[in-house]
């Protein structure tokens, strides 16, 4: 996944190329490039690093550009491989995957033509200049018809230095018009000045050329409409903090408090209350951080529902051949409303007759145009690539969904220790600081291994995914039970193990665990809202949570976890906003 940008108008394109792509760079940011056109000739600018490193394209002059920031897919990091690429009379950025590119290549390689990258998308700009017989937009047209697989494309011909060209399949683009000129860009964020906004969808291509922008699909041009924004973008600073990670964990008590909805008596939702009514099974797709939310939702749910809760990684969903029976709600969890797996799992339990319904941090993002039902949470942007509030804010959601349901089939659920959960969120976030000294320890460690039962299970997961995201520490979360089942080989003198500890039930159970991590020369982190477990001698160190209902407790328990992950990180002197090989959005698949 990489983030594109377009500009075309009467104003010099770099420099509004660069901030547009600051505000992308959260789709990539192993390497950028600019091309800007000035007299029928394109000058480039690349670079390998962040979007900072293009600061000397500033001063490219021209008023028609395209810009990339990249992840890479195909081909490493590097100068050489970052788009725009150029070939003959073209210059392109691409976002997504061109399966078929090496039989592609081939053939143009057979042509006699020299390619300069490892990339797939190089042989878009290979195929534009060989169908190009005068027509930009047939040569676009062409070309795409040979492309399998997905795109967003932004294109210029050196000889039209007016305009921009646009396409579309399977990966977002947005159009639109700001007081300065027309753009395209991979988001609406990216292009948030614009007045005028249209979505492009699959299989239409656009044209920006002066003061107009036309859309066309295969048979020809068609009209479009603007799109309804329901919010307008925010850039957040960091606001003084050192990191927007550790920023956005201090905004957890908001971002659950803001995020929890009383469905009952809110008469927006009085349509999607009559959906909970008829609702027999629910399903529940997502990725990574938002699987692990459903995760902690089918605990919830089941326990105060009754109803059968089936969550599954979309990736797995979508390649699968998931069942729908009558009165299926389909719980499509994306915190960017544009991770590629997710889309699809929803779309495919739509085509398949499921009621499909986004929960996302992200209200006009491509999830929201898919799903029958949109639920948002209000975390506010979140920046930092490990993904922290929008957490908490999804279980917020996801809690209140639960309820809501219950109380829809004719059971009692107490909403009332829901809204105690702000405050508890705030009192832990005040218990952490601890960790800070613990953190070199884990630094030096060779793995890390996070245990719990039931709803603790949910948070020994996201611990682990959090800390191998930002610290890049080798670790694994499994259920407590687990352990001895073949992971407590690993376990020796020293190896730092998280236990998580909140279910009364089986309290004592998780402590056995802990006793034969002990007893193997193991050292215990517990995170338990129990007291009496802390001066166990088993324990290492120990963070008390503050006492709450057992089946929302992970809403608190991951708040530890994601500290001792950012301490960590700290200490082994990553920057944990910007993790290496990731990004925040991750729109192929
Ligand atoms: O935007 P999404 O919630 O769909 O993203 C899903 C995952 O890519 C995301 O949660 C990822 O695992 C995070 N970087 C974890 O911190």
């Amino acid at each position: 996944m990489c983030g594109i940008i377009g500009y075309t108008g009467k104003a010099q394109a770099a420099p509004k190329l660069l901030l547009c792509l600051k505000r992308l760079e959260y789709r990539g940011y192993d390497s950028a490039g600019i091309a800007v056109l000035c007299e029928d000739n394109f000058s480039v600018y690349k670079r390998k690093g962040r979007v900072d490193e293009l600061e000397g394209a500033k001063a490219l002059s021209g008023t028609t550009g395209i810009g990339h920031t990249r992840w890479a897919t195909h081909g490493e990091p590097s100068e050489k491989n970052a788009h725009p690429h150029l070939y003959g009379r073209y210059a392109v950025v691409h976002n997504g995957i061109i399966e078929n590119y090496r039989q592609l290549k081939e053939e143009c390689e057979a042509r006699g033509e020299r390619f300069t990258s490892e990339t797939d998308s190089e042989v878009i700009a290979h195929l534009l200049d060989f169908y190009d017989e005068g027509d930009v937009l047939t040569a676009l047209r062409k070309t795409c018809a040979r492309l399998i697989g997905s795109y967003a494309l932004a294109v210029m011909r050196r000889d039209r230095a007016d305009a921009l060209y646009a396409a579309r399949r399977k990966s977002p683009l947005i159009v639109g018009r700001g007081n300065d000129g027309l753009y395209v860009a991979s988001d609406v964020p990216a292009i948030a000045e614009c007045g005028e906004l249209y979505s492009l969808a699959d299989g239409e291509f656009a044209l920006l050329q002066q003061d107009t922008i036309k859309f066309f699909r295969e048979e020809g041009e068609i009209g479009k409409e603007q799109m309804k924004l329901t919010s307008r973008a925010e850039f957040p600073d960091k606001g003084g903090y050192a990191h927007y990670m550790w920023k956005e964990m201090c905004e957890i008590p908001a971002a659950i408090a803001h995020s929890i909805i009383n469905f009952d008596s809110d008469p927006r939702f009085s349509a999607f209350n009559i959906v909970l009514c008829h609702t027999k099974y629910v399903q529940i797709v997502a990725c990574g951080t938002a699987y692990h939310s459903g995760i902690a939702a089918k605990y919830l749910i089941e326990r105060a529902a009754r109803i059968p809760v089936e969550v599954t990684v979309a990736s797995e969903y979508r390649y699968g051949d998931p069942i729908i029976r009558e009165g299926t709600l389909t719980l499509a969890v994306s915190q960017s409303g544009e991770t590629a797996d997710t889309l699809a799992a929803a779309q495919l339990a739509k085509e398949r007759g499921a009621t499909v319904v986004a929960v996302t941090n992200a209200p006009d993002s491509s999830i929201t145009r898919i799903a029958h039902f949109v639920l948002l949470t209000q975390a506010g942007r979140e920046i930092a690539v490990a993904a922290t509030k929008s957490f908490n804010a999804q279980l917020a959601l996801l809690y209140s969904f639960g309820t809501a349901l219950a109380a829809q089939q004719g059971k009692t659920a107490d909403r009332s220790a829901l809204l105690s959960l702000p405050a508890l969120a705030e009192q832990t976030l005040s218990r952490v600081e601890k960790l800070k000294m613990t953190a070199p320890f884990y630094a030096q460690a060779r793995s890390v291994y996070f245990i719990g039962r039931g709803a603790d299970y949910c948070a020994a997961l996201e611990g682990s995914l959090k800390l191998k995201e930002i610290s890049y520490l080798p670790s694994e979360g499994y259920p407590a039970g687990e352990l001895k089942h073949g992971t407590l080989a690993l376990v020796d003198e020293g190896t730092p193990v998280v236990a998580i500890l909140t279910q009364r039930a089986v309290a004592e159970k998780t402590m056995n665990a802990v006793s034969e991590v002990y007893a193997r020369g193991g050292k215990v982190l517990l995170i338990t809202s129990f007291p009496e477990y802390t001066a166990r001698k088993e324990v290492s160190v120990s963070i008390l949570l503050p006492a709450c209902e057992e089946l929302y407790s992970p809403i608190l328990s991951v708040i530890p976890l994601q500290a001792l992950a950012y301490y960590t990180a700290l200490a082994r002197g990553n920057d944990p906003d910007k993790p290496r090989n990731l990004a925040k959005s991750v729109t192929v698949e």
